[in-house]
């Protein structure tokens, strides 16, 4: 059964189905712990979760439900916006009601909702952002638009012990940043990619070697059998100072390495290009953090890394060689909460909240792009 309601709040026409229906699952206290209720739609994932601020982070999670649009993208290589704004909302009550169902409480339970307002696309975030205020509106709950990069750039300390200021490598499909993290709300960038983010060019080369999207995770597991050294690279900005990068030199000399070798390449060739690629990949970002560090305004304690490509064990090994080299800490969240998921949302939320940032107004606008320094 679906029941719809719709509002409309400032420039957005609000539809949400079932929300009577949440109001009435499960009730627990709350023990004067704050919870929120987050939801993220900004990509191919919906998700949504309940996220508490408490003491220990092992008992923060109360559900983190993602409803992958992957494997339905994955025929046209890569996300098409459209039908990734139709999914989301064919998708958002039913994960709403999971992640409320597995964490065992109601909306009358949560304190406030926050949903990502950008940079995304369009449709997915007008998708959460509707079902956010809808439910805000109902309950008389505060609302909150979060910034998908802050989500990504503070689940480190949803998981661990982390002190500002820490640098941060955040890299995912959209985004490359090298950036000072000094407190909540507070982000320096350092550094960014001039042109294709690595997640974008990971996707690119994995297409190229006919890898099914997100590329990611097969190049990885192909250069694992690999010869790094087979094909060679030029070092992208040889001669720029600053931090800044850029990929798609390396996805263009990659191509022609795969070229060059016809319709008959290998098995193993492809695991030779894989490796190759991913080296070059990790050693650029390994000089470019470097410069990065030297270029601090206070010098850090912590490095962590976040974003989809965080997930590459290789670019992890080498990141935590730098650390130890600098005598900084490393930090990298679990790989469950590398890539999207609301559970970052909800906790960026509390992180703002206990900063003493206010809630969002209703007619808070959903973003494409909105930049960290924007916030
Ligand atoms: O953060 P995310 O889930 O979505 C964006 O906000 O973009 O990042 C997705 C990106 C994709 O480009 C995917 O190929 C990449 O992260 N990725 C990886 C790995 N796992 C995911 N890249 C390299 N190695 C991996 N193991
Ligand atoms: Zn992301």
């Amino acid at each position: 059964m679906s029941l719809c309601i719709a509002l409309s709040v400032g420039r957005e026409v609000i539809i949400a189905s079932k929300v009577s229906e949440l109001g009435s699952v499960g009730v627990i206290g709350m023990a004067g712990r704050m919870t929120i209720l987050g939801i993220e739609s900004s990509c191919d994932e919906t998700s949504a979760a309940i996220v508490r601020d408490a003491a220990s982070a092992e008992e923060r999670i109360l559900s983190n439900v993602i409803s992958s649009q992957v494997a339905l993208h994955a025929k046209y290589g890569g996300v098409i916006p459209e039908y990734a704004a139709r999914c989301h909302a064919d998708a958002i009550d039913d994960v709403v009601l999971e992640a409320l169902g597995k964490a065992d409480v109601s909306l009358d339970d949560v304190d406030a909702v926050a949903a990502t307002a950008g940079p995304g696309l369009i449709g997915g975030l007008l998708v959460g952002m509707v079902c956010a205020k809808t439910i805000a509106v109902a309950k008389n709950k505060p609302f909150m638009a979060i910034n998908h990069l802050e989500g990504h750039l503070l689940t480190t300390r949803l998981c661990y012990d982390v002190a500002f200021p820490y640098l941060l490598l955040l890299t995912s499909g959209g985004h490359f940043i090298f950036a000072e993290v000094l407190g909540v709300g507070n982000y320096r960038v350092l550094g960014e990619t001039l042109d294709d983010a690595a997640g974008e060019c990971f996707d690119k080369v994995a297409k190229m070697l006919g890898f099914e999207y997100p590329g990611g995770p097969a190049i990885e597991q192909y250069a694992k059998l690999g010869e790094p050294g087979r094909f060679r690279y030029t070092m992208p900005l040889q001669r720029r100072t600053g931090c800044n990068a850029s990929f798609s030199g390396i996805k263009t000399a990659t191509k022609l390495h795969i070229q060059s070798l016809g319709e008959k390449i290998t098995h193993q060739d492809k695991c030779d290009i894989a490796a190759s690629f991913q080296d070059t990949v990790v050693k650029f970002i390994l000089r470019q953090i470097e410069k990065a560090y030297r270029m601090t305004t206070v010098k850090p304690q912590n490095v962590v890394v976040s974003g989809g490509v965080a997930a590459n064990s290789a670019l992890r090994e080498a990141l935590l060689e730098f650390s130890e080299k600098h005598g900084l800490n490393f930090f990298a969240p679990p790989l469950t909460l590398c890539s999207d998921n609301a559970a970052m949302i909800a906790w960026a939320a509390i992180e703002r909240v206990k900063a003493g940032f206010a809630y969002s107004p209703l007619d808070a606008p959903s973003k494409p792009r909105w930049a960290i320094t924007e916030i």
